[in-house]
């Protein structure tokens, strides 16, 4: 019997976790965010498709507060993080990781986060708790499918260009924060170093799985950081497409003085209206990944037909993983960095409903 607690349980991304575990586990999991009433809410609507063998409880907890994360996680065996969490509360969050020997899995991007794994680096080494971070579809996949792309290889790939594109009108007011805050990880590029790309360095892609052609910009993800000199690259690029022609625009104006004289939250207000009124079907998610080396260029490329669902299943397969494979080391990583240990990821994803496509030429 397991006990998981998701931290912004009810939310949308939270509530799709806490769908696709109650699936694939036994045990209790908990739904977590600051209103308990919306926690019971969900709670109810969970328990209505809830397979045997799986409690959802409801608990009011809130990030910021230290003495309520401490409390949330004892006893817990795994917590998912689907909210944003400030540095001080990520760290607190560690500790009682570490103190209750839980694992921790979560999808919200965040370029502070991983200065704080490393400045906690001996506490986790002592404990024994994994850590995995950005483990939903985009952040996440776009970093395991470069990682996968590049095994298939005989010899070491030298360049590699990846695409990517997720379209979705269910995105939550965290999400859509999160979208906006991240506008300064566009026009970026690889080439021994990483440096800022040209103004015309963008791309029309047309993308599998039904999602369209789209103008595309390139984007630096935290997972990328050392992801090139890892793989030996010598070039490596992330074409990003955007949402809707409003969306894209308020990225654009986003690192400007116009946009900072406006309070951040009218401005994420403005961009949430538009991402829920302006984005249209074909809605999921396409990453294609095409690397060349050795005379030879290899492509594969990975997608859902639904947002939500491709989040909530790398996070839940690599929950069950931690749950049950008790052999991995304490330690701390992105989604690529532990899905490489796991050699049936792939298979699982495809399992749960991923589209998955390969190829290599001359
Ligand atoms: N990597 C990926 O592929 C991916 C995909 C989707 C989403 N995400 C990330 O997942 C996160 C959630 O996105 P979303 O679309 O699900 O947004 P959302 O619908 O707004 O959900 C966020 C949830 O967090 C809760 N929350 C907010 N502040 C909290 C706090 N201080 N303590 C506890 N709970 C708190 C909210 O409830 P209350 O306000 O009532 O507390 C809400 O239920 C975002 O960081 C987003 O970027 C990642």
């Amino acid at each position: 019997m397991n006990n998981v607690m998701i931290l912004g349980g009810y939310g949308a991304a939270g509530k799709a976790i806490a769908m696709k575990l109650g699936k694939r586990l036994t045990g209790a999991i908990t739904i977590a965010g600051r209103s308990m009433a919306k926690a019971k809410s969900c709670v109810e609507e969970l328990e209505k498709e809830a397979p045997a063998g799986i409690d959802y409880l409801a608990a009011s907890v809130d990030v910021t507060d230290q003495k309520q994360i401490i409390r949330a996680c004892e006893g817990q065996q795994l917590v998912v993080l689907a909210c944003d969490a400030s540095p001080t509360s990520l760290e607190t969050l560690v500790r009682a990781c570490v103190d209750n020997g839980a694992d921790y899995v979560d999808i919200a991007p965040d370029s502070r986060k991983r200065a704080v794994f490393e400045s906690l680096a001996p506490l986790i080494s002592a404990g024994q708790s994994r850590f995995v971070f950005d483990a939903g579809a985009d952040p996440g996949l776009p970093g395991w499918l470069a990682r996968w792309l590049s095994l298939q290889s005989p010899e070491p790939l030298n360049q590699m260009q990846l695409f990517a594109r997720f379209r979705s009108n269910e995105i939550g007011w965290s999400g859509a924060a999160d979208m906006l805050s991240a506008s300064g990880s566009q026009g970026w590029v690889y080439d021994g170093h990483w440096r800022r790309s040209s103004l015309w360095d963008y791309k029309w892609k047309r993308f599998r799985g039904g999602l369209g052609r789209s103008l595309c910009v390139p984007i630096r993800l935290d997972e990328f950081d050392s992801l090139p000199e890892e793989l030996g690259l010598q070039t490596f690029k992330c074409y990003h497409a955007g949402l809707n022609p409003v969306t894209d625009a308020l990225m654009l104006l986003e690192g400007t003085v116009l946009a900072r004289s406006i309070p951040f939250e009218t401005r994420q207000r403005v961009f949430f209206g538009a991402l829920k009124r302006l984005t249209s079907r074909p809605f999921g998610l396409s990453i294609e990944a095409v690397g060349r080396g050795a005379g030879q260029l290899f492509r594969a490329a990975i997608g859902h037909a639904d947002l939500y669902e491709a989040t909530a299943i790398p996070t839940a397969v690599m929950s069950e993983f931690l749950l049950n494979d008790k052999s991995q080391s304490p330690g701390f990583g992105y989604l690529g960095d532990w899905a490489s240990v796991y050699p049936q990821f792939r298979g699982e994803l495809r399992e749960e409903g991923f589209w998955f496509e390969n190829e290599a030429s001359h």
